[in-house]
């Protein structure tokens, strides 16, 4: 597995945390450097983490020769751009979710990352524990019968902030790609197929135009169907569950999963079990530590995110978005 040299694209608040994983990870990996909008930005962040480099512009960092790879993480409506200029650029790419801001964006994105020959995967960091894999394997076995109904939700309350990025048109903000988008990745790593009908009804906020709150049902052609509930402006305990023919599965801690609290509760014919996954990596680290296992192959293996995966991901985002009537700017 290579060691890869790594630089931040964006400085803000998830960044910080994909730094702290890289720290946990200093022999496989290293954060090499950062940049933001703003040099003293990118000084403070670069000073807080221990981060090598600093620079006030993402085009600086992508001129530094030493990076393999870079995260980005900067507002959704951005991706994109940053993701084709990364590639140019030579540059391994891990780039936050949702990956664009709708399907025939990750097209241009997935023409160009091929035409460069650079690995690049969603960063769906959930998608990279391994609870995901086992929670297939019990499906494949049977134990709950034939899959019938998935139910997943993912919200919390963050009030109205107005200036934050979840809650931006422009950005292509909004509950459904901030958090709803788990959720819809959840249903469909379930379903092991594309859904024929999707639709959301939602919350649109006068002032935010985006999502604030929403509930969607998808279909799949196996007969699966599936509810989910997310939003910005309203809590919910996170949940994800399958219900089949002869019992369920619930997951206790489907997005953040860690050592202490990954588990899968089975029952079935009057019988319940928990079944616990353990591996002892930060969530995030083990996202980095993905790009690199797989680097040669310029994409990840299922169950994290492969480029069919995410295409299918972001179609289906369109295809709800479509339904609950929320238009990005960027798409007028
Ligand atoms: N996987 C996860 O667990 C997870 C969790 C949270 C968020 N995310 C994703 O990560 C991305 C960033 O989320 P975040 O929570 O880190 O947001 P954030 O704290 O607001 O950071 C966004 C960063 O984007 C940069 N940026 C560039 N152009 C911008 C513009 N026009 N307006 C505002 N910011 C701009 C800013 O970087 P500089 O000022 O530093 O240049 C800012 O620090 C989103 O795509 C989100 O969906 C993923």
């Amino acid at each position: 597995m290579k060691h890869l040299k790594w630089g931040l694209v964006a400085a803000g608040r998830i960044a910080g945390r994909f730094a702290t994983g890289l720290a946990t990870i200093k022999d496989q990996a290293t954060c090499l450097a950062v940049a933001a909008r703003d040099l003293s930005k990118a000084q403070k962040f670069a000073e807080e983490h221990k981060v090598a480099r600093a620079y006030g512009s993402y085009d600086e960092l992508l001129a530094d020769k030493d990076v393999d790879a870079v995260y980005i993480s900067t507002p959704n409506s951005l991706h994109a751009e940053w993701s084709i200029k990364a590639a140019k650029a030579g540059k391994h790419i891990l780039c936050e979710k949702p990956v664009t801001s709708n399907a025939p964006e990750l097209q241009k994105v997935l023409r160009v990352v091929k035409k460069c020959d650079v690995f690049f995967m969603e960063a769906f960091m959930y998608r990279c524990h391994p609870q995901w894999k086992k929670l297939l394997e019990v499906i494949k076995a049977g134990t709950i019968g034939e899959v019938r109904i998935v139910q997943s939700a993912f919200a919390f309350n963050m009030g109205l902030q107005l200036e934050n990025i979840r809650l931006s048109n422009p950005l292509a903000g909004g509950g459904l790609m901030d958090v709803g988008c788990y959720c819809v990745s959840f249903c469909r790593l379930v379903a092991g197929e594309e859904p024929v009908s999707c639709h959301a009804v939602a919350h649109i906020g006068k002032q935010s135009r985006v999502d604030e709150y929403a509930t969607g049902v998808l279909q799949f052609p196996s007969g699966v169907v599936a509810t989910f509930a997310c939003g910005t402006q309203c809590g919910t305990p996170s949940a994800a569950n399958v219900y089949g023919s002869k019992g369920s599965i619930v997951v206790t801690n489907p997005w953040f999963p860690s050592d202490e609290n990954a588990k899968l509760i089975v029952s079935a014919e009057g019988k319940t079990e928990t079944i616990e996954v353990k591996y002892g990596r930060d969530l995030y680290a083990n996202e980095a530590l993905t790009v690199a296992e797989n680097l040669r192959r310029r994409q990840a293996r299922p169950t994290a995110m492969t480029w069919a995966d995410s295409l299918g991901q972001m179609k289906t985002l369109d295809a709800l978005r479509k339904s609950m009537g929320l238009k990005f700017d960027c798409e007028r």
